[in-house]
């Protein structure tokens, strides 16, 4: 298995592997931003329009890839703000339901850890939904939990489930305030 960071062009060029991962991860229940259902088509636009952020250095998109096709993704979004630009957010990781439990999600996540760490990035952060297997694996990565907000996010069937936020500091810690 390989983590391989895409530029823009090949984002444009994965769009459909990588929507196949989103229908797949939403066809599955999981709360990465849309209701069920979500077909490809809508997927790969939505990817489609990613293109121009990792573009402008706004976001990062890895891939994981079996040999045989693309099997799971991580990104990392950058926020343009003046006071923020130590930070990032980790978002949409995935892998498809059939390879799952491999250790794919685990290698994507420190991939992007890594990648962040050696951009200068000091403080990473995400929100998932508490109690799901991914919830698992960032804790176990070393995640802090902030906090939990109820009816955060919709899962695919429209229920309001609540959200775990999560940060990890990268390298030394901050010094005290
Ligand atoms: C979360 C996800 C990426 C994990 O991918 P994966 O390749 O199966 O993960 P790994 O095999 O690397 O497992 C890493 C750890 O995750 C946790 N984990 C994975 N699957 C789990 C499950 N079904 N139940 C509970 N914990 C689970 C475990 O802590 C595991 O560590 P261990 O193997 O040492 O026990 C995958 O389940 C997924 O794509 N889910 C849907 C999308 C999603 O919810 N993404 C998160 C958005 S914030």
């Amino acid at each position: 298995m390989t983590v391989t960071r895409l530029d823009d062009a090949e984002v444009l060029a994965r769009a459909g592997d990588l929507a196949h991962l989103l229908t797949d991860a939403v066809r599955g229940g999981a709360s990465v931003g849309f209701l069920a259902p979500l077909d490809d088509a809508a997927a790969a636009a939505w990817w489609t329009e990613r293109a121009a952020a990792v573009a402008a250095g706004r976001l990062a998109v890895w891939v994981a890839h079996d040999g045989r096709r693309v099997v799971g993704t991580v990104g990392l979004s950058f926020p343009d703000k003046p006071n923020s630009r130590h930070r990032a957010e980790l978002v949409k990781l995935m892998v498809h339901r059939g390879a799952r439990g491999r250790g794919l999600g685990r290698a994507l996540l420190a991939a992007a850890e890594a990648a962040a760490a050696a951009d200068g990035v000091a403080l990473l952060h995400l929100d998932t939904e508490t109690g799901s297997p991914a919830e698992r694996l960032y804790r176990s990565a070393g995640w802090t939990r902030a906090g939990v907000i109820p009816d955060y996010a919709a899962s695919p069937d429209g229920t309001p489930r609540p959200t775990s936020l999560y940060y990890k500091h990268l390298g030394a810690a901050p010094p005290a305030a």
